[in-house]
């Protein structure tokens, strides 16, 4: 059964200094700690009614019980007939997924103390091809938490274009690299080429046994070893575990040989903690749940296209990439769970950059466009550097200051220099970035895309929609396909046909 947004549509909308003014403990009721993150949403225009709504419209899409299915391993991907495992890779989900996940870490574990040991020679390269999910989240993890570690050089490359392999060859050395390949089904095209012009670039530089070198983070262990690769490197996942939502598993090998296991462990650890945080708390003190309330509000009410987050520190820079493919595989879909096109805008197209970058860019659109766009700020208490502490007040209030000057605005006599103020922002800020922390606001970003996605019917777990262009690259790359005049032609002009 669709779910009854009217009630939602019917509330009252009055403005953010409306808001605060007559509710005193606003800032209370619409902010949470949990794992270390302080979330802030008093400048959004959720109320303690549309709260109330959201959570009649949530219980009326079975919210509870769906997140309770896919905790206990019930097939709630349904287009697929498969469970939706990430959270067993953290220790939270059914019994036997949770001890497989855990065999398969203590596999990862052994491959990684091997090595250190140098049981495949000396290491001090770490080069990973994958692409889409088998990049973004160890790519954000490394960037984030490993600046600081002398431990291995790590260069993860997705892009087929030859110029991002080029980069990371003319870096590492053949003789001291180690190369992994990532891809959950181990068909992925571009990751394939990358890593067999891995193995060309290392036959070419002297290295005797290539493939000897080489580790297969995947869930079809058995292509990795048609590939090539033996059998006892090969660090397999459950294919339960989304190619977006796989960091936690195999996937996560670069951030673990990066950060080391303890590391690696204690993101898991922040990332069940926000699993038991999602699983256990009331929806009005929830913060996944929070946070999709207030997406919803915006795309469904207020009719908002985009959202923007901008992380407020060097080392979240890759979080926007990361949250476009998590929140737009995820929820960027045009049919219900049952197959009928859906009623409603679904996901928010989804963008962002880094502060203070960004306002000197972006902001512009921000403050004076056309567009309503719900700002996300993400920073960090603890500063990554040691330069002078200025540095990291600056960085600190200036995202504070945005969010007051979006909210506040400014009428002035002349039009063009006047903000209309009433934009919504909301802020994560926390206390430090470690792995635990880092851990615990990955696993928030999940779950507030599963809550939007229940409560617009759609399953947020399959992305049929990435098919169709691979399908007609690979007819092109055969050259076996009918394109239509202008796809012709442009094959023809760059010489391709
Ligand atoms: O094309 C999209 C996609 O299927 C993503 O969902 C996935 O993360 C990425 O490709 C890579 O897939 P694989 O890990 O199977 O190589």
């Amino acid at each position: 059964m669709a779910a009854d947004w009217t009630a939602i549509e019917a509330l009252p909308s009055p403005g953010l200094a409306e808001l605060f003014a007559n509710d005193p403990d606003r800032l209370a009721r619409l902010s949470l700690d949990v794992a270390g993150i302080h979330f802030d949403w008093s400048k959004t225009h959720l109320t303690a009614d549309a709260i109330a709504a959201f959570e009649k419209l949530a219980h009326g899409s079975d919210l509870a019980g769906k997140r309770d299915a896919m905790f206990r391993g019930e097939p709630v991907n349904v287009t697929e007939n498969r469970p939706v495992e990430h959270t067993a890779e953290r220790g939270e989900g059914k019994p036997e997924s949770v001890a497989r996940a855990a065999a398969y870490h203590t596999r990862m574990r052994a491959v990684i103390d091997a090595i250190e040991a140098e049981a495949f020679g000396p290491v001090r390269h770490v080069l990973h091809v994958g692409i889409g999910g088998s990049a973004l989240g160890p790519d954000l993890l490394v960037d984030a938490l490993g600046r600081e570690s002398e431990r291995y050089d790590v260069a993860i490359v997705s892009n087929v274009d030859g110029s991002a392999l080029e980069e990371a060859f003319a870096r590492f050395d053949p003789a001291a690299t180690l190369l992994v390949v990532a891809s959950k089904t181990f068909t992925t095209t571009e990751t394939i080429l990358n890593a067999t012009s891995t193995i060309g670039w290392m036959t070419e530089h002297g290295v005797d046994d290539p493939y000897g070198r080489v580790i297969a983070l995947t869930a079809a262990p058995d292509a990795a070893i048609a590939w090539g690769v033996d059998e006892t490197r090969v660090l397999p996942f459950s294919e339960g575990v989304g190619g977006r939502y796989s960091l936690w598993s195999s996937i996560g090998f670069p951030a673990a040989v990066k950060l080391g296991w303890d590391a690696f462990q204690e993101l898991l650890e922040g990332a069940a903690e926000m699993d038991r945080h999602f699983r256990l708390s009331a929806l009005h003190e929830n913060a996944p749940a929070l946070a999709a309330f207030a997406d919803l509000y915006y795309t469904q009410v207020r009719h908002a296209e985009t959202r923007a987050t901008f992380a407020y520190d060097e080392r979240l820079r890759l979080l926007p990439s990361y949250l476009q493919q998590l929140e737009m595989e995820s929820n960027g879909k045009g049919v219900t769970v049952s197959g009928e096109p859906v009623a409603r805008p679904t996901a928010p197209i989804t963008w962002g950059g880094v502060g203070t970058d960004a306002q000197h860019a972006v902001f512009q659109l921000l403050h004076q466009g056309t567009h309503l766009v719900p700002v996300e700020f993400v920073a960090v208490i603890e500063a990554g550097d040691v330069l002078d502490e200025e540095h990291h007040r600056l960085l600190l209030l200036n995202a504070f200051a945005q969010g007051a000057a979006l909210m506040a605005g400014k009428q002035v006599d002349d039009p063009a220099r006047s903000y209309s103020g009433d934009r919504p922002s909301s802020t994560l800020l926390l206390d430090h970035l470690d792995p635990r922390t880092l851990g615990a606001l990955i696993a928030f970003y999940e779950h507030r895309v599963f809550v939007s996605g229940v409560l617009l019917g759609i399953n947020s777990f399959d992305q049929f929609g990435v098919e169709l262009g691979k399908e007609m690259a690979k007819a092109a790359a055969k050259g076996s396909g009918d394109f239509d005049a202008s796809t012709a032609d442009l094959i023809r002009r760059a010489g391709l046909d």
